[in-house]
């Protein structure tokens, strides 16, 4: 795996940053990959539309564990409208690149997040959403 990958997406898959959940997290998100199964959940605490705090737990490939991992790197203390301008791409460039055939992992954290700033603004700031998430194996 290492010859395909950056130096950079071997940390964030070594080390991803931002695991775990929140227990006051006001927005949560899931996103899947139809195509292997895969499986994301983002708890992230805003305030006054911004990222004060956001945590992943993750079922998936090195590549969607180290995109999922940036993505909180880049949204982390950020305003929403600038979290919605995140796309896959981004996240790629970040992490030095991703191969091809890996680059539809990153789309689960960019849909996410995207749904994240999408469910704060339909809903009333501060309230706790009731979501049921499936058993994750780094929980
Ligand atoms: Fe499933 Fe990468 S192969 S997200």
């Amino acid at each position: 795996m290492s010859e395909h990958y950056s130096a950079k997406v071997l940390d964030h898959v070594h080390n991803p940053r931002n695991v775990g959940s929140i227990e006051d997290a006001n927005v949560v998100v899931q996103a899947g990959d139809p195509s292997c199964g895969d499986a994301l959940v983002f708890f992230i605490k805003i305030e006054k539309d911004i990222i004060h705090d956001i945590k992943f737990l993750i079922k998936g490939c090195g590549a969607a564990i180290a995109t999922s991992s940036m993505a909180t790197e880049l949204v982390m203390g950020k305003h929403l409208d600038e979290v919605f301008t995140i796309n896959d791409q981004k996240i790629a460039a970040a992490l030095d690149g991703l191969p091809e055939e890996k680059m539809h992992c990153s789309n689960m954290a960019a849909s996410a997040l995207h749904a994240a700033v999408q469910q704060y603004r339909s809903t009333v700031a501060g309230e706790s959403p009731q979501i049921e998430y499936p058993t994750f194996p780094n929980a």
